[in-house]
């Protein structure tokens, strides 16, 4: 499939279309995008929230907190924590704020648009928290008419209540009907996992999606085909290596409408570790490192900048933090764990032990 090339050696070589310069050891990002996060609230907020701001200009933050983020004064004040959380970096990231779908009139998407961001739809018990998701697409027509004539995007979390491999392409009708239901309304597929939703971004100009880097490397065979892996476990669950494969190629050469989201969802290891283990992979503190690493194995490092900010700059227009994140080549051990203090709460990182190649500098 995806031909390996080395690259290129020696000398200096700007990337000039993508405002990337790349050298053997140093690699400049302009402001790198994470579009789907998860940071949480309280300690655990505390703890990750740093591994964001670090590495990115911004972030576009999930509200599916307990109970989710649904009004105004919930936004501001989450925003406000958030910050808070990110101590010195707090000042070179933009936290780029959703609230959990639901039946809001158009005076709350007035007053909230200023501060928003987009509002993210979740079909009822699909994953973590959302319980007060919806139960009917159709339901949510008049919500939905609002937000398209106000401009306000709509993240999906696309999966069906089916079979579990195929829920994301179950699901897929609907991203249809919301394309052309709402022909002005910008949607996004977030998280997508098979080779079906790749195809659906050039069939709907108003759809766009988000991949996880840890969804562009494993399979299902990663998850569960041998010893249970709990920690890269998440939903929608990794798929076929057909589907990795086609998800791959789309970011490697940069599709335009499809953007880096972590989908980075930090859970207790103990709640991670057990029977009944929690959906989610914490991937923050390894992300750029171990998409560089990827891009380069693949000979595609040249196309690194536009998946991980350029597109989402262009796709949503998006006014972030002007600011380079240096990436060198330094290898590093990806610690076994990360934990507050007193050792609450501790949770493992995404390649917990491998060694990296690149590394965020300044640290
Ligand atoms: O694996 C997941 N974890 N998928 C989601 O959609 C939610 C996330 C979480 O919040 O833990
Ligand atoms: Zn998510």
């Amino acid at each position: 499939m995806l031909e390996e090339v080395a690259l290129a050696a020696g000398g200096e070589r700007w990337e000039s279309a993508r405002e990337m310069m790349i050298t053997d050891d140093r690699l400049v990002l302009k402001r790198p995008l994470d579009m789907h996060l998860h940071l949480r609230d309280g300690e655990m907020l505390e703890l990750v929230a740093v591994e964001s701001a670090r590495q990115f200009a911004g972030a576009v933050i999930m509200p599916n907190l307990v109970p989710p983020v649904t009004t105004l004064e919930m936004l501001r004040a989450y925003e406000a924590r958030i910050l808070a959380a990110c101590g010195k970096w707090g000042a070179g990231f933009r936290p780029l704020m959703t609230m959990f779908f639901k039946d809001y009139s158009e005076a709350e998407l007035e007053a909230a648009r200023p501060y928003l961001f987009a509002v993210k739809l979740y079909p009822h018990g699909v994953t973590t928290n959302s319980e007060s998701g919806i139960h009917s697409v159709r339901a949510a027509e008049p919500v939905l008419r609002r937000m398209e004539a106000l401009g306000i995007p709509l993240l999906v979390h696309g999966e069906t209540g089916g079979f579990v491999m195929d829920r994301e392409v179950e699901f897929l009708p609907v991203y249809e009907w919301l394309a052309t239901t709402f022909p002005r309304l910008r949607i996004v597929m977030e998280h997508i996992t098979t080779a079906a939703a790749v195809a659906m971004l050039d069939r709907y100009e108003n759809l766009h999606a988000t991949v996880t880097p840890h969804h562009l490397v494993i399979t299902l065979d990663d998850v569960a085909g041998g010893l249970l892996q709990p920690h890269l476990f998440c939903k929608p669950i990794a798929k076929r290596p057909e589907d990795r494969d086609a998800l791959l190629a789309a970011a490697l050469a940069a599709h335009p409408k499809l953007m880096m989201g972590s989908d980075s969802a930090p859970h207790p290891r103990h709640a991670k570790e057990s029977c009944g283990c929690a959906a989610g992979v914490w991937s923050a503190p390894v992300l750029l490192p171990r998409l560089a690493e990827l891009f380069e194995r693949h000979g595609a490092l040249g196309r690194l900048q536009a998946f991980v900010s350029d597109n989402a700059v262009r796709v949503h227009g998006l006014e972030v933090p002007d600011r380079e994140v240096v990436l060198e080549r330094k290898p590093w051990v990806v610690p076994a764990r990360w934990e507050g203090p007193g050792g609450d709460p501790c949770v493992v990182p995404w390649e917990a032990g491998r060694e990296l190649a690149w590394r965020v500098a300044g640290e």
